[in-house]
């Protein structure tokens, strides 16, 4: 049954405005993602100044490749768009978890409290290794549809919007890692050269 003119309206809004994307991974992801050594990966992202269509697509398309790579995180200068946007799902597997959007993302406060946590990035296949982090941070962004919003995170889920933020400042997981000796290791197995690393002390 066919519902009313408003209904029908909405629904079409919410078709244009929802990022929701299939999970399953493609063979050809809509966007490529670079690898350690591109020189976008160090390029400090710009803000976006508004949310419209075209960034609704960048979402839905950094969310196809992100889930295409079985990623839980995805920050635009990954895959060469230099705009403050990050994509994360947690629960990349679950079909009906809702995968969340950031756009201008900004940590307002972090807790005094750290966690170390084993990361790594799809920039840097095969390579893992500690790093120390506030437990939980409190995070201001605009959402897919452009409404501001604040959110506090904790877990899993502080660490990539950490992880991802530092992408959009051209900071990568590996310049944070602790055991240098056991990092430069992976990286040469892994075909990664180590000059690429900006050693943050
Ligand atoms: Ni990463």
């Amino acid at each position: 049954m066919a519902g009313s003119f408003a209904q029908l309206a909405k629904k079409a809004e919410n078709k244009k405005t929802s990022i929701a994307v299939s999970k399953e991974p493609l063979e050809k992801a809509p966007l490529k993602i670079l690898m350690l050594g591109h020189k976008a990966l160090r390029t400090p992202a710009k803000r976006i100044s508004k949310v419209d269509d075209s960034i609704r697509e960048l979402a839905r398309n950094m969310l196809k490749s992100m889930y295409s790579a079985k990623g839980i995180g995805l920050a635009a200068p990954q895959v060469g768009i230099q705009k403050r946007i990050l994509v994360i799902d947690l629960n990349f597997e679950d079909p009906k978890s809702t995968p969340y959007v950031f756009i201008n993302p900004e940590i307002i406060s972090t807790s005094a409290t750290v966690d170390t946590y084993e990361e790594g990035c799809l920039s840097i296949p095969g390579v893992y290794g500690d790093v120390i982090r506030p437990t939980s941070v409190k995070i201001s962004f605009r959402d897919e549809i452009g409404r501001p919003k604040k959110m506090n995170a904790d877990g899993l889920m502080a660490r990539c919007i950490q992880h991802e933020i530092d992408h959009l400042n051209g900071v990568l997981f590996v310049d944070k890692v602790n055991n240098q000796e056991d990092l430069i290791k992976q990286l040469s197995d892994q075909g990664f050269d180590k000059k690429y690393i900006n050693l943050i002390t």
